[in-house]
């Protein structure tokens, strides 16, 4: 898989992507995140990427050209299954909607900043908008870094077995029986007996009761997805 994030923030974006699981997936091979500074495709010698907006208003709007230059320089070499613009007003992101692009080959996503991007590009250069939850961010990077890292862990080969994706909470609607390591007692505060019991089918069955009763206090919302 391959994934090009167009932002006018490019610093921003290298420290989620530099490490754990995202840099050792990368070094795997198992996916490959390119940055794209969206000043260096400015058509203007002072490298702008913004201007007022017609008809007034405060907040500067990002522009078409330097936009549509990184895309299409971008789809001169390959074609993209997606094109992505982060925004508060998209669909909201989930982890169906992780599964989905985890399949895809070539996906783009846009950063947007400012008072947003200019409608043409929403209109015409873009195949889908995420927002990441009902809340505004300044801009689009750590929205694109959020959308990447649950894609990304869903890769074959980027989690080991037993911390598989497929035994996440929300794959299978529940939410995760709660987990506990050493001391077994800590204060007075005791593990259950059960994980202690070295019963695999009894520890099986516990946290999948667990699972099912957190899921009905926590996210009864989930019964009807
Ligand atoms: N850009 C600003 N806020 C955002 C959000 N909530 N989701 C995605 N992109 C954004």
């Amino acid at each position: 898989m391959r994934i090009d994030i167009i932002t006018c923030l490019p610093k921003l974006l290298e420290s989620p992507f530099g490490d754990s699981i995202l840099k050792r997936a990368q070094d795997k091979g198992l996916v490959e995140v390119n940055i794209h500074d969206l000043r260096a495709y400015s058509n203007d010698k002072h490298r702008k990427i913004d201007d007022y907006a017609f008809g007034g208003g405060a907040g500067m709007v990002m522009m078409i050209d330097p936009i549509a230059n990184c895309m299409e320089a971008l789809k001169k070499d390959r074609e993209y299954d997606e094109i992505i613009y982060m925004s508060p007003d998209g669909e909201q992101f989930s982890q169906n909607v992780a599964n989905e692009l985890s399949l895809k080959k070539n996906i783009m996503i846009l950063c947007g900043h400012y008072k947003g991007v200019d409608e043409r590009v929403r209109e015409h250069l873009i195949t889908r908008e995420i927002s990441i939850g009902d809340y505004v961010l300044s801009g689009g990077e750590l929205a694109a870094a959020v959308v990447s890292d649950a894609v990304i862990r869903l890769l074959p080969g980027v989690l080991s077995d037993e911390t598989s994706a497929l035994t996440d909470s929300f794959q299978d609607g529940l939410v995760a029986p709660p987990v506990y390591t050493r001391p077994s007692e800590y204060k007075g505060m005791k593990v259950p007996d059960v994980l202690l019991s070295g019963h695999e089918r009894k520890i099986q069955d516990w946290r999948f009761d667990q699972a099912v009763e957190r899921t009905k206090q926590r996210r009864p919302d989930f019964d009807k997805e």
